[in-house]
């Protein structure tokens, strides 16, 4: 492992309204990378500050080497792979990303209920279907087993002697697959259904205030296609990449929706009024009383930022969804019986809500350069959203955008924004896509460059190497500087960064590693290295001494 002294760069402030013993969010939700710094406040007390500020991060040197990097005052343990058997019946479903943790018991943040999102499958390792040479379509028994390996799993999981294992035919393990049954939290049917089949592109997510988790369906369009609708209303079917369609006649509608997981059971349920589009992730606030704002971007090129603000106290379902106009700080409407344009084309708030892009576009909202994650700073309120590139706009690197609600009211119709942070050569990350805020208030971000582009001679992500974990101190000297802290094995991004509740642990996917592989028998990438000898995107757990002294929350 190569390191180096972090060099000082330009200093990005990231201070402008912290107040020093400032309210920090309470564990169980910052544990899954949410914020809401109404609902219980903590302090930092003066010692956990000043051993905060004399924190010394070192910067990992980007990396290219196949393998899980770590910088000084870092380890790992693997605690679950693709394939693992989480009881007699399930195994743990392929491409981790989204994580989320909720103790059993809140006095033991050792025991708990760990949800994973399994967000799409490389047919060559989950189905056998060359995908680049065959010539014939997928037989139903390849459709089935990539059926299988996507939607989310639950596993219990206890850390003991310092290691995270999961308990083995524990009776909360399960898995939601693409075949288990969903309902639609909304009065209509939807495509003549008011229950769904399946979950799939599982990207990134959220949690509630009353411990469920939210999983987010992203590029459902891969796996049953999309409607398409032309000028004169009349609409036909655009292909999915995986062609499940060819057996399974699910309509695309049924997907594109963020999905609450209830962990005591599994039962689950697809929340309609939220919109539907590439839901990156779902991250709530409650208001004081008791209604809930829920953020999510639409991760396409040149697709929008949404909210829902709720009129019933924790409600996703009453309420009205907007649109961010980043151009005047406005967030619109979009609502059918008060908005004559989506009155004049679509037939119902219902359909406004299935085809949220053309209402959002139809009404001005802003093109975005691909927004995914969202956190909202406990220290501040403020709102950050990672836009990971656009190519389409000559937006290589992404950046880190800010919203500022007027007044600090989530509620509000109104905001300011600002690039918090740029991607590129000058920071020494590119296309921000997971965020997370730590128990301290320090913003850790994965990034996703495509495995098709990286380490490519000459382009522009050859700089940056492998993806990455980095972090953004809050104080000290380091404040505001980007320090890359992890490197991923070849092909791999970092997804679903999660602090356990006691801030010891970084529960951390590592997905697609060997993703350029064309042949099984030569993987790219042979990470975790186990007797199989073939890339397994998997959960690790991150822990040590860096950890603990970030979260110095706990110490005080
Ligand atoms: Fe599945 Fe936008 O990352
Ligand atoms: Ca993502
Ligand atoms: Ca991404």
């Amino acid at each position: 492992m190569e390191i180096k002294k972090y060099s000082r760069k330009e200093f990005l402030s990231f201070l402008g309204k912290i107040s020093l013993g400032a309210a920090i969010t309470p564990s169980f939700l910052m544990a899954c990378g949410n914020g809401n710094p109404t609902i219980a406040s903590r302090e930092l007390s003066s010692k956990n500050l000043e051993e905060l500020k004399q924190l010394v991060l070192e910067n990992l040197v980007a990396s290219n080497v196949d393998d899980l990097l770590l910088t000084k005052g870092l380890e790992y343990h693997t605690i679950v792979k693709w394939n693992d058997k989480i009881n007699n019946d399930d195994s743990f479903g392929f491409n981790c990303d989204f994580t989320c943790f909720i103790p059993l018991d809140e006095n033991n943040p050792k025991d708990g209920l760990l949800w994973v999102n399994h967000e799409y499958v490389d047919p060559l390792f989950v189905s056998n279907y060359d995908y680049l040479n065959d010539k014939q379509p997928r037989t139903k028994e390849q459709v089935d087993k990539e059926m299988y390996n996507v939607g989310g799993s639950i596993v219990r999981i206890r850390e003991e002697n310092g290691k995270w294992r999961v308990v083995h035919n524990d009776s909360h393990n399960i898995r939601i697959t693409a075949k288990t049954p969903i309902k639609l939290n909304w009065e209509n049917s939807i495509k003549g259904k008011n229950t769904v089949i399946g979950t799939h592109s599982n990207c990134s997510g959220g949690v509630t205030p009353w411990k469920t988790f939210l999983t987010c369906e992203e590029n459902y369009d891969q796996f049953y296609g999309e409607t398409e609708y032309a000028n004169d209303g009349s609409t036909s079917h655009r292909k999915s990449f995986y062609g499940w369609e060819s057996f399974y006649d699910y309509p695309p509608e049924h997907y594109g929706w963020g999905v609450e997981i209830d962990p005591k059971d599994g039962s689950a349920q697809k929340h309609v009024a939220l919109g539907r589009f590439a839901h990156e992730c779902c991250t709530l606030f409650q208001l004081k009383d008791e209604r809930i704002v829920a953020y999510s971007g639409d991760d396409k090129e040149n697709e929008h930022l949404y909210k829902f603000i709720s009129s019933k106290p924790n409600s996703l379902k009453e309420g009205t969804l907007y649109v961010a106009d980043t151009d005047n700080g406005k967030w619109i409407p979009l609502d059918w019986e008060n908005q004559a344009v989506l009155k004049s084309t679509f037939k119902d708030q219902t359909e406004v809500l299935i085809r949220a892009r053309e209402a959002s576009k139809l009404l001005g909202a802003t093109e975005l350069n691909r927004p995914e994650d969202i956190e909202i700073d406990p220290v501040t309120g403020n709102i950050f959203v990672a836009l990971t590139n656009n190519k389409s706009k000559e937006d290589y690197h992404g950046s880190i955008l800010k919203i500022e609600e007027a007044n600090g009211n989530h509620e509000s119709s109104n905001f300011s924004s600002s690039i918090y942070m740029a991607g590129g050569d000058e920071n020494g990350f590119s296309c921000p896509d997971n965020l997370a805020f730590d128990l301290s208030g320090n913003l850790w971000m994965t990034t996703d460059m495509s495995g098709s582009v990286m380490n490519k001679e000459n382009g522009p992500y050859m700089p940056f190497k492998n993806n990455s974990l980095f972090v953004i101190p809050r104080y000290g000297n380091d404040a505001g500087k980007v320090i890359r802290v992890a490197s991923a094995p070849r092909d791999a991004e970092f997804t679903g960064p999660c602090f356990s509740p006691d801030g010891k642990t970084l529960f951390l996917s590592v997905q697609h590693p060997g993703e350029q592989t064309t042949d099984v028998n030569k993987p790219t990438s042979l990470w975790p290295f186990d007797e199989d000898n073939i890339p397994k995107p998997s959960v690790v757990a991150i822990t040590g001494d860096l950890i603990e002294k970030m979260n110095t929350l706990n110490e005080g």
